[in-house]
């Protein structure tokens, strides 16, 4: 292979040699030989003579300095050195690029009929040569020349202020954005579109035009996306003080895009997943991403855009802050308790695994190879946990507090999570020195608590024990400030009063040390705890609970997440014995307590539908994989599956009533609607073990007015797979195959097939004709499913399996290495797995290091994953 890619570290930050205060771009676009020129304003603020610009896959046509031609640069791999420069100067670069073989979708690529950009993290480079670094800040004028035709809406940031006809039926438009900013945050997109138009006028009576661009013949599903939006731009308002600051708000949905969306300033490009929904098209679970996502970006406008980051080390600064709000907004919209399980599932399952995995990094990552292998979970989900303990040790006050000064002291700048740390310290007065340590210290910590009571003294003693195992990345590990959320119960249910020293105390302790006690008084019996409540820090809780406690906290626990946190717990006690049983040769079997257990939760009527509904659904396979150093796929699958069916079975009345009772005539998205059909669909899915499965699902299919109940009978079907699974699918695929994204539900469910040839059928589903390997969507919905939801095939002792990961990945990392980079995750947890299959998927690792055009983002996790 070339030279070795060479890792960037966080403690080797240097300010920038020299600002450019304005950027004046011209796009003359043509699908092969666009034409990019850059007229910069330029000082030099250090010692240096020299700037050195970054910039990839670019051709060089021209280097101008104050009008005049300038010969005195060096171009090398990735760089362009300009030396003997004056002090101050406008700079002119012109350069040549090839939108259309841009198949990696980062910098100026074609998507579908359409131009657009995308310059996070470090794609402008592939536009032109510039300092292409977040903490230089320029305002940003564009024009944008392209054939009328082809391309009658020409967009960029800010505001539109010039635009004309010109020869050969071209045209052009001219976009001013008065606010400094990065270049990652520049995008163009020029192309034919549908548009929906609306208004909002802010707290202050701005007036902003709100537009919507999707692919013609889309505008019936561009009405939730514009309804988030206004709902995203009323939130910030009320909740965070915060208004919009230009005068048009544009979204452009894509079907070419890495990611789920991006923030540009003013202009923010959607993956189209994350935009497009109508009944007959989007899942609940679509209509509520899509709210998510629309709020993600739009928050973004003042957490990552107004300030944004000094340096791609500090990348959890406005992700972990803007996923806090992005989940805050859902949660005060819609239901929190849902929600916050939801959130908690993902730390739970995905994120300590990739804590545990040889990516593990603190969420301000000490060393990056290729930035973009660190959009992660943990910098995005574990990061946003962090700001919520914050938010848990200051109240609501105290952090609004907190962010009124962070936007006082570094509007309009570039900022490191150590000012957002310092801005919540200054505001609220809470200590938070050894808090910092999230920010630094990778992996999961343990918390395991012993209990004892004094019967004499009234006394109840808590002992609270904490230790992160080390990671790849990090040897040592200290003692982390947790916020520890208990609450104690008296058998009888009721809530008893915290009291320390002969004073009340809150709920949420401080757990500072590797092993503290908590001495409580005037405990008149025996309590059960209830701990980490709220999941009030991204932990593993060890405790030794009876079911007794766990089915008592189901009940009666005073908040949901508790209840529901409690019959995880329960669930989590027999799948681990039950897999212990199933390798000594074993049946697995539940006791009778825990199915009445969970027969009192499905009778409830006082719960919500939504929450039963969260109630019910076993953790993942993934999850449970989590739990083990070794993991044991076949025996994991077995429980699971057999846990399902005997809950099935037993309690095959009750879901059957249910299922029935909670039939709805009509379609709304208004929550309580969905929660309804949330319980169903659950109901429906353990329905389909039993004897009436197959015409349960056959008629629920048959008569489903929406695509949440639809894709619920297939999910059902294929899960358990029905006789009617054929029927269903080809039904499908003949109604939808001209819809990529409409299938992507139905290449998810191939990918996930349980069957034994789903190898097989996955290979030829890629000719079917909605599939190509060209789209982030299609593979990730296919491939990436089978590779991560399909763990007993995907993981066959055959190794097929990983040699066709291999063969995938092998091919994305010439066309789409950022995509590629994604899916190679689940093999770089080799060694969790059996002898056997460790060497197999070894083989297909050293195979792919062995290659000579290894991109920086596979090499960068394939020789950690080696090294492990
Ligand atoms: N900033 C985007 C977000 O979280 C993430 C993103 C979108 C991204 N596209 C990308 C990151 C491409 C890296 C590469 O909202
Ligand atoms: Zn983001």
């Amino acid at each position: 292979m070339a030279d070795a890619p060479q890792a960037k570290y966080r403690k080797d930050y240097q300010p920038p040699s020299h600002t450019i205060t304005q950027i004046s771009l011209t796009f003359d676009l043509h699908d092969t030989q666009t034409i990019v020129t850059a007229v910069s304003q330029v000082k030099q603020v250090g010692k240096s003579h020299t700037l050195t610009l970054d910039g990839e896959g670019l051709e060089l046509v021209s280097v101008k300095v104050d009008g005049t031609s300038w010969s005195e640069f060096k171009q090398s791999e990735g760089q362009l050195e300009i030396s003997n420069l004056p002090a101050e100067f406008e700079l002119t670069i012109d350069t040549k690029i090839n939108p259309e073989d841009n198949t990696a979708l980062e910098g100026l690529y074609k998507s579908g009929g359409a131009f657009c950009t995308q310059c996070e993290a470090e794609g402008f480079r592939r536009i032109t040569y510039y300092l292409d670094r977040p903490d230089v800040l320029a305002v940003f004028t564009t024009k944008v020349i392209a054939d009328k035709s082809n391309f009658p809406f020409l967009l960029s940031n800010g505001n539109r202020v010039e635009s004309g006809d010109l020869e050969n039926g071209r045209h052009w438009v001219e976009w001013h954005d008065p606010h400094p900013k990065p270049a990652y945050l520049f995008a163009l997109v020029a192309g034919d579109f549908d548009v929906l138009r609306d208004k909002y006028v802010t707290r202050s009576g701005r007036n902003v035009e709100l537009e919507i661009f999707v692919d013609k013949g889309n505008l019936d599903r561009a009405n939730h996306a514009m309804v988030s939006l206004i709902n995203s731009m009323k939130w910030d308002e009320e909740r965070f003080d915060l208004e919009y600051d230009l005068d048009i708000y544009m979204i452009v949905a894509v079907d070419f895009f890495n990611m789920g969306a991006m923030e540009n300033k003013g202009l923010n490009v959607f993956n189209s997943k994350y935009v497009l929904a109508n009944t007959q098209t989007a899942t609940d679970a679509d209509y509520l991403g899509i709210e998510a996502v629309i709020g993600h970006e739009y928050f973004h406008n003042w957490t990552g855009n107004r300030v944004t980051c000094r340096d791609w080390f500090q990348l959890s600064l406005k992700e972990g802050l803007t996923v806090f709000r992005d989940q805050e907004f859902s949660s005060d919209l819609g239901s929190r308790s849902v929600n916050r399980i939801n959130n908690v599932r993902i730390i739970r399952g995905p994120q300590f695994a990739e804590d545990a995995s040889p990516m593990s990094h603190p969420i301000r990552p000490e060393k990056v190879i290729e930035m973009n292998n660190f959009y992660t979970l943990t910098v995005y989900e574990k990061g946003s946990e962090v700001i919520r303990m914050m938010h848990t040790l200051l109240g609501e006050d105290g952090f609004q507090k907190g962010m009124k000064l962070y936007f006082e002291r570094h509007d309009g700048t570039a900022a490191t999570c150590e000012d957002f740390v310092a801005a919540m310290e200054d505001a609220s007065g809470v200590d938070l020195k050894q808090f910092r340590l999230w920010y630094s210290q990778s992996g999961t910590p343990t918390v395991s608590v012993t209990t004892s009571y004094d019967d004499a003294a009234k006394t109840y003693t808590m002992t609270v024990v904490q230790k992160t195992e080390p990671t790849l990345d990090q040897e040592e590990k200290q003692a982390l400030h947790i916020p520890f959320n208990v609450e104690l119960y008296t058998q009888a249910g009721d809530v008893i009063e915290l009291q320390c020293n002969g004073e009340p105390v809150s709920n949420v302790l401080d757990v500072k040390q590797s092993s503290q006690s908590f001495v409580f008084e005037n405990v008149s019996s025996r309590p059960i705890p209830s701990m980490l409540r709220e999941f009030s820090a991204p932990v593993v809780l060890e405790y030794d609970y009876s079911d007794e406690e766990l089915i008592f906290l189901m009940s009666q626990a005073r908040n949901d997440f508790a209840r529901w946190d409690a019959g995880q717990m329960l669930l989590a006690k027999y799948i681990k014995a039950n897999v212990e049983k199933v390798q000594a040769g074993g049946d697995v079997s539940v006791s009778s307590e825990v199915v009445d257990a969970f027969r009192g939760v499905l009778l409830s009527e006082t719960l919500e539908p939504a929450f039963i509904a969260e109630m019910l659904a076993l953790p993942s396979h993934n999850e449970v994989s989590g739990w083990y150093k070794q993991v044991d796929v076949d025996a994991i699958a077995h429980v699971l599956k057999s846990i399902k069916v005997q809950l099935a079975n037993e309690l095959h009345d009750e879901l059957t009533a249910v299922y029935h009772s909670l039939n709805q005539q009509e379609y709304s998205i208004e929550h309580a609607s969905i929660g309804k059909r949330a319980l169903r669909n659950i109901a429906l899915s353990y329905l389909a073990f039993t004897e009436q499965g197959n015409g349960l699902v056959l008629s629920q299919y048959d008569s489903a007015n929406n695509m949440t109940d639809t894709i619920a009978a297939m999910n059902a079907a294929n899960s358990a797979q029905l006789e009617c699974r054929e029927r269903l699918m080809s039904d499908y695929s003949d109604k939808w195959t001209h819809d990529g994204l409409v299938m992507d539900k139905w290449f998810a469910l191939q990918g996930t097939n349980p069957a034994k040839d789903a190898l097989d059928k996955v290979k030829s589903t890629m000719s079917h004709a909605a599939f190509s390997l060209k789209n982030p969507n299609r593979t990730r919905s296919l491939v990436g499913a089978f590779f991560n939801m399909n763990p007993v095939q995907f993981h066959s002792v055959t190794g097929e399996g990983y040699q066709f990961a291999g063969e995938i990945l092998r091919e994305l990392n010439s066309s789409n290495p950022q995509v590629a980079s994604r899916l190679i995750d689940p093999l770089l947890k080799f060694r969790k797995y059996d002898p056997k299959r460790q060497a197999l998927i070894k083989a297909e690792l050293e195979k792919l290091k062995a290659m000579d055009n290894l991109a920086k983002d596979l090499f960068e996790k394939v020789t950690k994953a080696l090294a492990s």
